[in-house]
């Protein structure tokens, strides 16, 4: 008997454990670590399908960033020069005035590389493009008749490019001429009518700019 109630005082403390109820947590003081789980609201917006309008304004941003990206690169690659120095299409350095132009008694001088004839009369200095303005043919200086005549179809043109006769519609084209200090200074520059430039000193550097090309003046 004395047995009996032994065990029932021994399992009384054990059962009563069972149902206690769980003793709320303390709370968390200066350096006990604390588990900061996410909240209802972060696991709501986790779990949420995308709505159709996110869907779309992603779509739009997205398409919006590789447009820009696209557009930037096409834009730097167009600001980027298209012709270097000496290079047709570019600038070309002549020297010294003194030495690239003839007097205004000689042939023009021919420049190869930049397509051109510096011609010098007593209006001023020109640089012609070589090239025929009637079908494309490159037209020659004919010292004997003192101009510039095309093998082609007979096209003839005065000393300063200016239109004489045959089927050519119009005077030759000119290049932009600038006239430059050793420092680089512009000191004289051919106008937009393409009309002959004086030179400003025999020791300014002359540059012919192909890439700046000034179309003859139509006749008749
Ligand atoms: S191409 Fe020069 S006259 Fe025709």
């Amino acid at each position: 008997m004395a047995e009996a109630q032994a065990t029932a005082a021994s399992a009384a403390p054990a059962k009563a454990a069972a149902v206690k109820p769980a003793a709320a947590k303390p709370a968390a003081g200066h350096g006990d670590a604390v588990n900061i789980g996410p909240s209802a609201a972060e696991l709501a917006m986790v779990q949420a399908p995308m709505t159709r309008r996110e869907f779309l304004n992603y779509a739009f941003l997205g398409s919006l960033g590789i447009f820009l990206v696209v557009f930037g690169g096409a834009f730097f690659v167009f600001a980027l020069p298209r012709f270097g120095a000496g290079e047709f299409g570019g600038v070309f350095d002549l020297g010294l005035a003194g030495d690239a132009i003839p007097g205004t008694e000689d042939a023009p001088k021919a420049s190869t590389a930049a397509r051109s004839w510096v011609s010098n009369t007593d209006q001023g200095v020109v640089a012609l493009y070589n090239v025929c303005v009637h079908l494309g043919c490159l037209y020659g200086w004919e010292p004997i008749t003192n101009r510039f005549e095309c093998p082609c179809h007979g096209s003839k043109y005065e000393k300063d490019g200016t239109y004489i006769a045959g089927p050519a519609p119009r005077s030759l084209d000119r290049f932009v001429i600038r006239f430059t200090d050793a420092n680089g200074t512009v000191l004289a520059e051919t106008n937009a009518q393409g009309d002959p430039l004086e030179i400003p000193s025999p020791n300014a550097l002359m540059i012919v700019d192909t890439g700046k090309i000034i179309q003859g003046k139509a006749h008749g």
